[in-house]
């Protein structure tokens, strides 16, 4: 049986990673409706992964005997000021699911739960190379501010991103 506190958390983070596949996947729209149509494709890749992190909750607390709840889902913005705006509030959201994963990691060791502490090492790794994914997409967009045929090219760059495979989730 899975520990309540744990199961609690867990069920949290399942509602945590679907905003997240939410809030990119309104990312993705508002690109689209700018016509970047790679960073569209971008973060329609990112909501993709998000689901799949959600849904390695959702496999864990079955497997261990739990039972998963599901929540509302919290709306997403809509609008962004323009590419770098909208990948700083990605780096920061990304922020906070470090710090939440941390928590988690945090109690697992706290309630003794060795295989939930184990499990989550995959996120902890997951969400450094999150964090420096989207970093490196700001730093370049910083470079070449509001230079068109630059921003056309990373624009490019970021479309060559392949669809999220469930067995290969990370960025
Ligand atoms: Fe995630
Ligand atoms: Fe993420």
């Amino acid at each position: 049986m899975l520990n309540p506190k744990i199961q609690d958390a867990f069920n949290e983070q399942i509602n945590k990673e679907l905003f997240s596949s939410y809030l990119y996947l309104s990312m993705a729209a508002y690109f689209e409706s700018q016509s970047f149509v790679g960073m569209a494709q971008w973060m329609r890749v990112q909501a993709q992964e998000e689901n799949i992190h959600a849904m390695k909750f959702y496999d864990f607390i079955h497997e261990r005997n739990g039972r998963v709840t599901l929540t509302e889902i919290a709306a997403p913005k809509t609008d962004w000021q323009g590419p770098l705006d909208a990948f700083e509030e990605a780096l920061k959201h990304e922020q906070m699911i470090t710090a939440s994963i941390d928590g988690l990691t945090d109690l697992a060791l706290a309630e003794k739960d060795h295989a939930a502490h184990s499990f989550l090492q995959w996120f902890v790794n997951e969400q450094v190379e999150e964090e420096a994914s989207v970093q490196a997409i700001i730093d370049k967009l910083n470079l070449v501010g509001d230079n068109g045929v630059a921003l056309f090219m990373i624009d490019q760059e970021l479309g060559q991103r392949p669809a999220a495979a469930a067995a290969d989730a990370g960025a």
